[in-house]
This record gives C-alpha cells, structure tokens and sequence, in this order.
C-alpha cells in the first residue's frame, strides 16, 4: 500500500482523521507540521515569526522531499499550504478533506482548545485574509487531490471509513 496524504484547508481535522485513519489502518500517521517542528525545534507560530513565510515554506519542501525518499506505508497529514509542493503526488495518493469555511470556523471556535487552536495558526489571525486565502485555495486543492472527501457534518471514524473503502 502506498502513502496517503491527506490536504486541506487549516481546521479542517486533518490531524484527527490522520490518528483515526491510523487507527483503522495500522498504519503509522505523522504530520508535515511536527516534523518542521523537530527540524527546528521551534513551534510553527514561531517559525512564522522569527524566520516568515518564505523560511517555512523552504521546510515544507525539505520535508516534502524526505517524505517522498524514505516514507512508505504512512498516513502524512499536512499543513494547509503544503499542496504546493510539487512533488506531493509522488509521496502517495492526495486526499483532499473538503470543507465549507463557514463549518470549520465553527469547527475551530466550538473546540474546548479554541484559542489555542487559533493563536498556534499564523494564517488564521485575520479572518477576512483567511476566507480570501480559502477561497484561492479551495480550487488548487481540487486541481492536485486524488480524491475528494466531504468532511462536513461526518464523524472522522465514518470520514476515515470511507478514505481507506475509496482508496481500496
Ligand atoms: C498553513 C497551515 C498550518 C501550518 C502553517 C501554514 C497554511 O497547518 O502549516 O500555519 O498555509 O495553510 P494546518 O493546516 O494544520 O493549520
């Protein structure tokens, strides 16, 4: 079996269903983000900060690389803009986890850890930049999946259920 990549938007749960794909799967799950993290040994939050987008990115592509060269059989959740990596079609099939922007706001602000959830999330500081950067993305991450998920109003048991009887 080969690598599945899950992407989407950020709040999306990618990180959930990736433990719940685990889960049912057996398959080990790790996620671009913690791996940029262990690499630096900073938060992403600081990342963004001390080093700015530009720094982050050429991590994501690091990672994007090593993924591709020594990664198999792995569930790879990934951080919003990580579908721009050129390459990611090699690291395993693309799961793209749609999401209206309006359900994972609510997603994101029902959580118990909402705060936590937003401050950690450099992009997500400015809503109306947020919304603008969903609506720019939405069409790129239809254009680079493999397949397309509905996440909307599902349980990640029932979302992971169906990646793993879709991908066969
Ligand atoms: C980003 C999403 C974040 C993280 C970084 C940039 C993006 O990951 O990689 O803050 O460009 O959308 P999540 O999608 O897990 O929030």
């Amino acid at each position: 079996m080969k690598n599945i990549v899950l992407i989407g938007f950020m709040g999306v749960g990618k990180g959930t269903i990736a433990r719940e794909l685990s889960r049912q799967s057996s398959l080990v799950a790790v996620d671009t983000d913690d791996l940029i993290e262990s690499l630096e040994n900073k938060k992403v939050r600081e990342i963004f900060e001390e080093s700015g987008e530009k720094h982050f990115r050429e991590l994501e592509k690091k990672i994007a690389l090593w993924l591709e060269k020594s990664v198999k059989d792995t569930i790879v959740s990934t951080g919003g803009g990580f579908y721009k990596q050129k390459n990611i079609k090699k690291i395993g099939k693309v799961v793209y986890l749609r999401s209206s922007f309006d359900a994972i706001l609510k997603r994101i602000f029902e959580h118990p850890n909402a705060e936590k959830k937003i401050a950690k999330r450099p992009l997500l500081q400015d809503l109306k930049k947020a919304k603008k950067l969903y609506k720019e993305r939405v069409k790129e991450y239809k254009k680079v999946c493999d397949l397309t998920i509905d996440v909307e109003n599902k349980t990640p048991k029932a979302i992971a259920k169906e990646i793993l009887e879709k991908i066969g």
